[in-house]
């Protein structure tokens, strides 16, 4: 079954009522509410959700829709490997490169073993580059290693590798080149030495435009810094769910690292995509990062929906976006280490359920994704944070900070806590009226805490596996397919033409619209 319109119209309903009683009346009337809204997943995450514009029968509104969308038949379709994924007919089981051996839903599922025994193939490569043993062309150890990839195949070992960082030594250093910025690319190339550098290749199709040009740049420098093309073996290994394509393109089999394609790019951290975390941090780091996802997998699984913090959580965001019509949602990090946490959930959240059909085709009836934007907390309270308090946009909060910090000192961390909770006060309590009105900011705004004990690689993996979670969640309700992403192909496909065009292929111009020509002309002027 899925949620009707008629259900959409009475929450939407709900919500103005609820809207209309007022957030801080429902803070104030409501004895008992932070504990009843506040919600652990051990002993070192918590969700307060007791600032939101959200009350218990809400919550039980909620539930009974997913209850009505089948939320919990879905969620065992995921986990049991179904093809959840329908229009490319194929299972998302990014939780079966967590699942410990043995073990899960799928405990004897020969895609397990498959899963370990790469696992144990790049510890082994990351230890063996860690301890100086893997050397290059010319016979140095490699130290500096390159990630060439983009989107999913960037993000998540970026994030975790920043994340987890102050818990490296001088381990190899890991960069990223993603895009085609031929600046970005060499900047990174700069700081970086041939005989001592190792390209990462991610890419799950290894067919990505700007994946391709880049190990072409990449190949290109190898060869200027001495090291013919010929010799570049031990410079390059690929991570893909296409090795043929990468053996295709001069990678050995023994310098590739496999993942299937029922992972999907912005879910594939677990996977070999994860490489260049083992290198930087470690294998037995990495392994705590599954470790902490896993658990946050089996809290999905096991914990009732009424504690269960990806339901809740994903409920809590349809309830904002469809019910409310709030089209935007803040993500606020107070922590340098989670700074790529915005991009990573922007790409996770939006190029998963930024659709508008539902999985028979048929247009959706309510708003789906929200735009997911953020970035680092404090230093927003400088910039953009005026809006937030006093501007007519309604934008759900939410705030994403650490109690406890082994590298930062005392003083660092209890100003930077108490700015992300002042905020979060200043959001629903506002000045008051007695102030002229534009002083005044109104209260009332809803946000959610998501309070982390530390920053670890089981906390984080927990952490990230709760925001894909959540996301599932909300595709459920919607009844939205999150595991497919057409629409980014036709960008792709009108790019190739562009270059033509751009080049000079009077037939590829043509088929611009007019506008296009037109800037497509004046660039090739301005080029001489
Ligand atoms: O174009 C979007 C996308 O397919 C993402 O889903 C993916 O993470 C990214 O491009 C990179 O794809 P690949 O890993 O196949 O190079």
């Amino acid at each position: 079954m899925t949620v009707s319109t008629t259900d959409w119209q009475e929450l939407s309903a709900c919500y103005r009522a609820l809207a209309a009683r007022g957030l801080r009346a429902l803070v104030a009337e409501e004895p008992g509410r932070v504990s009843r809204l506040s919600f652990d997943f051990e002993d070192r995450l918590r969700v307060d959700a007791s600032k939101d514009l959200v009350d218990e029968p809400t919550l039980e509104r909620l539930l009974a829709l997913a209850h009505k969308a089948g939320l919990e038949d879905w969620r065992r379709r995921l986990f049991e490997g179904e093809p959840v994924n329908d229009t490319e007919q194929r299972p998302a089981l990014h939780t079966l490169l967590r699942t410990p051996a043995g073990t899960g839903p799928l405990a004897d599922d020969p895609r397990l073993a498959e899963v370990h025994a790469v696992l144990e193939r790049s510890a082994g490569f990351a230890e063996r580059l860690r301890a100086g043993t893997h050397c290059g062309a010319g016979g140095a150890a490699l130290d500096t290693v390159v990630n060439l990839g983009i989107g999913g195949s960037r993000w998540g070992p970026e994030l975790a590798i920043r994340a987890l960082q102050p818990e490296r030594g001088d381990d190899p250093r890991v960069h990223f080149i993603s895009s085609v910025d031929g600046h970005a690319a060499r900047q990174v190339l700069a700081a970086c030495e041939p005989a001592r550098t190792l390209f990462v290749v991610s890419s799950k199709s290894f067919t990505t435009a700007e994946t391709t040009l880049n190990l072409a740049l990449a190949r290109d420098w190898l060869a200027a810094g001495g090291i013919a093309h010929a010799d570049q073996g031990p410079h390059l290994v690929a991570v893909t769910a296409n090795p043929e394509r990468a053996q295709a393109q001069g990678f050995e089999l023994a310098a590739i690292f496999p993942f299937r394609d029922w992972v999907g790019g912005r879910y594939s951290l677990w996977s070999a995509i994860g490489l260049p975390v083992q290198i930087a941090l470690g294998a037995a780091a990495f392994r705590e990062l599954l470790a902490g996802a896993w658990a946050m997998d089996r809290h999905f699984i096991d914990t009732p929906l009424q504690q269960n913090l990806p339901v809740l959580l994903g409920l809590l965001d349809v309830w904002h976006a469809s019910a409310g019509g709030l089209d935007t949602r803040a993500l606020l990090p107070y922590d340098g280490r989670l700074g790529l946490l915005p991009t990573w959930v922007q790409q996770l959240a939006m190029e998963s359920n930024g659709k508008g059909v539902d999985r028979a085709g048929a247009p959706l009836a309510v708003q789906s994704s929200p735009v997911w934007w953020g970035g680092g907390g404090n230093d927003g309270q400088h910039t953009f944070y005026q809006l937030l308090h006093q501007g007519t946009p309604r934008v759900p909060v939410e705030f994403v900070v650490a109690a406890q910090d082994d590298e930062d000192g005392p003083e660092h961390r209890r100003a930077l806590l108490a700015n992300c909770l002042a905020q979060a006060q200043a959001l629903l309590e506002g000045t008051g009226a007695e102030l002229e009105g534009y002083r005044a900011c109104p209260g009332g705004r809803p946000s959610l805490t998501v309070l982390l004990r530390r920053i670890d690689a089981y906390t984080l993996g927990a952490l990230l596996a709760l925001y894909e979670h959540r996301i599932f969640v909300q595709g459920v309700l919607w009844n939205i397919n999150p595991f497919d992403q057409w629409g980014v192909e036709l960008g792709k496909k009108l790019a190739g033409g562009l270059e033509q065009a751009l080049q000079g292929d009077a037939d590829a111009a043509v088929r611009l619209d007019e506008s296009t020509r037109a800037l497509v002309a004046r660039v090739r002027d301005w080029q001489g």
